[in-house]
């Protein structure tokens, strides 16, 4: 079995090592969504201090998608120079990049985007308690082109891989889950319904990049709560999902407030559901929650529950915790 070590080579683009900093919002940006040099030195000091793969945080495919005002945005062609100068600090730091694409669907509130929120039906998702409008089939295929488009400019500006956000009650959640679609048109209800615009995304996406380019997913794998997704359902999505062109999974759940109890402290707390993902998929999967030691890490690849590990918060606390961890295991 690999070690923490050991690299990863995901069509063409080599991990130096199985860490991975996971999407994490810093909201370092303006109302504009630009790539500040904030935003530089936060990834470049992680870049340089040995992680795999940096996935930069949330951007907005489009204003009406954003779920905090200075959030990072990828909307506009005009943006491609800085996100190109974060693509280059990175590769410059000897990780490899890629960049989460995100419509926060029903997870934001008018203030923010000027409008009603937007999901698959008239249900808030949990802790927000803001009722979206639900989107028409139309707007559903103009969403679609803007994935597209902000895809284009993420592989413009360099970035090694995309990551298209599935988890978290975002837009493509709340697609899957039960509890948010209720729709009863062909995209709700069954969860070949449910999924079909995930899958669209992923088709076009895939599309626009090509074959040869790495696509992961952030898939919630259960939502943890009464009528929401369920890990058995999870479980026939996810073959689905790299069906349609994904290369990695990158696996987390709970729908915004929803997650399970009684977790701090509790280390790899959402390694079960990677590893039963891992299990029904023939790809790369990523387990996230709550690592905070190298040993624990370690075992999470060399018992083959993972490829790869994420480690969020001790990374924002201690930019050196991958080369640390390296160290320690040697
Ligand atoms: C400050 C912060 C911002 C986050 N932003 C995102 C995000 O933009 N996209 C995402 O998919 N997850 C986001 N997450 C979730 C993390 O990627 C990660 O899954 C979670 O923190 C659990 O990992 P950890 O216990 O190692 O921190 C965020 C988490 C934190 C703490």
């Amino acid at each position: 079995m690999p070690k923490l070590s050991d690299s990863l080579t995901i069509k063409g683009v080599t991990l130096r090592n199985r860490i991975v900093m996971p999407p994490m919002a810093n909201d370092l940006s303006d109302e504009s969504g630009a790539v500040t040099s904030r935003h530089l030195d936060h990834y470049r000091a992680r870049a340089e201090a040995e992680v795999g793969l940096i996935i930069v945080e949330h951007s907005y495919i489009t204003p009406r998608g954003k779920m905090t005002a200075p959030q990072l945005g990828i909307h506009d062609d005009g943006l491609v120079p800085g996100l190109r100068g974060l693509a280059d600090t990175i590769r410059a730091g000897g990780a490899a990049s890629a960049i989460q694409l995100t419509h926060a669907g029903a997870n934001t509130t008018a203030e923010i985007i000027g409008c009603q929120p937007v999901g698959p039906a008239d249900v808030a998702v949990p802790g927000r308690g803001v009722e979206p409008r639900p989107l028409s089939a139309d707007e559903l295929s103009e969403l679609i082109g803007l994935y597209r488009d902000a895809a284009r400019r993420a592989i413009e500006a360099g970035f090694d891989a995309i990551e298209i956000h599935g988890a978290h009650g975002f837009l493509l959640s709340e697609f899957l889950s039960p509890y948010t679609n209720r729709r009863t048109d062909e995209y709700g209800g069954s969860l070949e319904n449910r999924l079909r615009f995930p899958l669209e995304v992923i088709t076009a996406v895939r599309e626009v990049a090509g074959p040869d380019y790495p696509l992961l997913y952030r898939f919630g794998a259960s939502d943890f709560m009464q009528e929401g997704l369920a890990l058995d359902e999870a479980r026939e999505a996810a073959p689905r999902l790299v069906g349609v062109g994904i290369d990695i999974l990158d696996v987390s759940g709970g729908l915004c407030g929803s997650r399970p109890k009684d977790l701090s402290g509790v280390q790899g707390f959402y390694v079960p559901l990677a590893e039963s993902i891992k299990s029904v998929v023939d790809v790369p999967v990523i387990a996230v929650g709550g690592i905070r030691e190298a040993s624990f890490a370690n075992s999470v690849i060399e018992d083959g529950r993972a490829d790869l590990v994420a480690v969020g918060r001790e990374l924002l606390k201690n930019p050196d915790w991958a080369r640390e961890a390296l160290a320690s295991l040697q």
